[in-house]
């Protein structure tokens, strides 16, 4: 028996491989989900989903934009004709243009605050109304510099501590459907958006000394991946507003 038998779970941003989306998707699908997997890369999240069929699981895969509305109603439209509904939503989709703020154009962070906030307020609304009749659990990514201050993070910390309160207000509204809504706060995972920031060519080039991380390593995207299973999952059924940090201690420090 799979931990999510019978659920249709949504994943936006599945295409880059490594990438929180493409094993969540993954993961999620192992565990007896059906997955929709979305993105602006339409091969990528076609390779999810054939990855998803070749590991013995179901999945369709969509191009969707997450800053327009009308793709979320079409990613909803094409999951409900696939899958008859929808139960778990995670809002994963994100860009990281790090640079400090004098140097940062009003262009790059009108696109952060974009991409990384007003996404998740659209795939929220879309989410409750297609989960209100039968419940769900929604997921959104924010980061630990949605948490704490950290340099070059201005407009994408800003989004990303948008995501978090915005999900608790969410929680708010939506227990009357039993609608979960949590966010979810990833440390230094390698994927592609981090080698893409960092410019680093690997994991152990990565900065991750005791000071910077205490486990001293960076993550798995499976160690994320992990963390949203459980979310998805009716082993949290009594967990709504609460932000889930993986990070190996950076924010306890
Ligand atoms: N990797 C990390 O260390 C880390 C840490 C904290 C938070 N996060 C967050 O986790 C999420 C996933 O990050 P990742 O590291 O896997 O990134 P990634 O760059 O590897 O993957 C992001 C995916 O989102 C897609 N995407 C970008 N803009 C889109 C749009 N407008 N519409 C649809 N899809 C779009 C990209 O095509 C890509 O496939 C992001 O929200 C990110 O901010 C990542």
């Amino acid at each position: 028996m799979g931990r999510l038998d019978g659920k249709v779970a949504l994943v936006t941003g599945a295409a880059s491989n490594p990438g929180l989306g493409y094993s969540t998707a993954l993961r999620l699908a192992e565990e007896g989900a059906k997955l929709v997997v979305t993105d602006i890369d339409e091969a990528g999240a076609a390779a999810c989903a054939t990855a998803i069929e070749d590991a013995g699981g179901q999945a369709i895969s969509l191009r969707q934009d997450v800053i327009v509305e009308d793709d979320w109603a079409a990613t909803m439209a094409a999951a409900d004709d696939a899958f008859g509904g929808m139960d778990v939503v995670v809002n994963n989709a994100g860009i990281a243009v790090l640079v400090p703020i004098e140097q940062m154009t009003l262009e790059q962070w009108n696109r952060q605050i974009e991409v990384n906030l007003t996404s998740v307020f659209l795939g929220c609304k879309y989410a409750i109304a297609a989960m209100k009749a039968r419940g769900g659990s929604i997921i959104n990514l924010s980061s630990v510099a949605g948490l704490v201050g950290m340099q070059t993070c201005v407009a994408y910390g800003a989004a990303k501590g948008g995501v978090r309160i915005m999900s608790k207000s969410i929680a708010m509204e939506a227990a009357q459907y039993n609608i979960r809504c949590n966010s979810v706060h990833p440390g230094v995972i390698w994927t592609n958006m981090q080698a893409q920031a960092t410019g680093a060519n690997d994991p152990a080039s990565l900065e991750t000394g005791p000071l910077r991380i205490p486990l001293q390593r960076a993550g798995e995207p499976l160690d994320i991946a992990n963390c949203i299973l459980y979310l998805a999952s009716d082993e949290s059924n009594y967990v709504t507003g609460a932000e889930f940090v993986v990070d190996a201690g950076m924010t306890a420090q």
